[in-house]
């Protein structure tokens, strides 16, 4: 893993992705891996920004997103994903933060943490579920916008095309992370502790009324109907019973 930045750090990244009313995303690289990781931007009912896996940005896009909003919640959606957490706090030193009860311990080795996903009160707009059988090391973030509702994922679902390069091909290939949508044979070996429980959990958010999106932070969105086809996909790759 890669140690986390204590300072604003950024990297190649790519404009702020407006996908509904208080809903956009970014696409950036990360150190040394042709993977790429998504930052989730949420505008809540109080018009403040909550941003889920953040990514530091050049000025200018940087600009663009406290446009938006006040930053209030920084959500660090697994221990892998604390890479920029320290300097968004520095940077926004109101801003609270949120992660999975499991990764707890890690990510406060490097940003303290104010709450965990069941800590975070539904504000109308954000709610989060805790997963199961992945011993709560990560959680579903579900957002309403004005065109329905959508899904936000970390690691736990992956949807990428298989890469080429070195690095990339072990995490795609090697480690069955791509093609997508899937649960990759990295998280079922290391951190699914119960695949019918996952498998259930996942089918559950593909039968939300209203679902548009699934968003997950590697790295593709499924739109539409797409999105709860991505989820019961990504699901026959866990065992039923
Ligand atoms: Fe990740």
């Amino acid at each position: 893993m890669a140690k986390a930045h204590t300072s604003w750090t950024v990297l190649k990244h790519g404009p702020l992705e407006r996908l509904s009313d208080n809903l956009w995303r970014v696409k950036g690289a990360l150190p040394g891996m042709s993977l790429e990781r998504v930052m989730t931007v949420v505008r809540r009912g109080d018009g403040s920004l909550l941003l889920h896996s953040p990514i530091a940005l050049d000025e200018t896009h940087q600009a663009e997103l406290e446009a938006l909003g006040p930053v209030a919640v920084l959500v660090v959606p697994n221990a892998g994903h604390r890479l920029d957490a320290p300097a968004y706090k520095q940077r926004y030193p109101k801003a609270v933060v949120f992660c999975p009860p499991q990764a707890k311990s890690r990510v406060e080795e490097v940003v303290p943490v104010d709450g965990t996903y069941p800590d975070y009160a539904d504000d109308g707009v954000v709610r989060f579920e805790v997963l199961e059988g992945v011993a709560e090391s990560e959680g579903a973030l579900i957002v309403r916008s004005a065109d329905g509702v959508s899904v936000v994922l970390n690691d736990v679902v992956m949807n990428m095309d298989k890469k080429k390069d070195l690095l990339g091909y072990f995490f795609t290939t090697v480690l069955g992370s791509a093609p997508g949508p899937r649960v990759s044979r990295l998280s079922r070996l290391v951190f699914v502790k119960d695949q019918p429980a996952l498998r259930a959990h996942l089918e559950r958010l593909a039968s939300l009324p209203d679902l548009v999106r699934l968003i997950v932070s590697h790295e593709k969105v499924a739109h539409g109907e797409a999105a709860a086809a991505a989820l019961r996909q990504a699901a026959t790759y866990l065992k039923s019973s």
